[in-house]
């Protein structure tokens, strides 16, 4: 389970680039404070209860981010008409969506209508790599949820068909690097794979 660190300060460097500057530190300084502490609680708590949480959570932001954005859409569920990306084909393995949803619930009780999910998501994600052994990271605030979820949209992910030259094209059209490439991949240090 050792990390690379150098490829995680990539991954922070890259997150921090891609995010651009509309996000900042002090968000919810005065609205909901105790956020970042209450989020890696139940990450905490949900980790020692199944150790396979921090892939599924690391994974599931970059899902989210992949697809319009850090918005939280592969959070939604299915509705009407509309099958969502969690529902998507590369979702089959996607899981601990419940954790997501407890921290919500618990931020919700202490600062009810104040913190995205996506945030929580992109806080819970970081939480997971450091209860994992690899390093922590700071995470800029302030993501709007999104309301537009697509399964159909799950085809922009890249597939584990591609080459790496399809992998690099994927991933250029995000604003990333080949280096950046190189060091999310690093991603897979944990977790299951098929
Ligand atoms: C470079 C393009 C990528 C491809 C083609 C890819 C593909 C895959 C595939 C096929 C799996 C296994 C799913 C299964 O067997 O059901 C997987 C798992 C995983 N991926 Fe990626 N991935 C990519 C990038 C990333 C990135 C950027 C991250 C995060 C930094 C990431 C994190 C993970 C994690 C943590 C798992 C394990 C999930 C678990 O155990 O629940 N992947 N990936
Ligand atoms: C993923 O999508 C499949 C097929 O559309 C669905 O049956 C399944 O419940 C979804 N899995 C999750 C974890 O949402
Ligand atoms: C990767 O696959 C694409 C599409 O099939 C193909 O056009 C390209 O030549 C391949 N590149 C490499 C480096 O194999």
């Amino acid at each position: 389970m050792a990390f690379t660190i150098e490829m995680l300060y990539s991954l922070v460097i890259l997150l921090f680039c891609s995010l651009g500057n509309s996000l900042s530190s002090n968000y919810y300084g005065k609205t909901c404070p105790e956020v970042e502490s209450i989020v890696a609680k139940v990450v905490k708590d949900a980790t020692s209860k199944d150790k396979t949480v921090p892939a599924a959570l690391l994974r599931m932001h970059f899902h989210d981010c992949f697809i319009r954005g850090c918005d939280g859409s592969v959070l939604l569920e299915s509705k009407g008409g509309n099958k969502a990306e969690k529902d998507g084909p590369p979702n089959l393995s996607l899981h601990a969506f419940y954790v997501i949803q407890n921290a919500k619930k618990t931020v919700e009780a202490v600062c009810p209508g104040v913190v995205s999910c996506a945030d929580i998501l992109a806080f819970a994600a970081r939480d997971s790599v450091v209860l994992s052994g690899g390093p922590t990271w700071y995470v800029p605030k302030g993501r709007k949820d999104g309301r537009t979820s697509k399964a159909s949209e799950t085809t922009q992910l890249p597939a584990p068909t591609f080459n790496i030259s399809q992998l690099q094209k994927s991933f250029s059209l995000r604003g990333l690097s080949m280096e950046d490439l190189v060091a999310l991949s690093g991603g897979h240090t944990v977790g299951f794979s098929h």
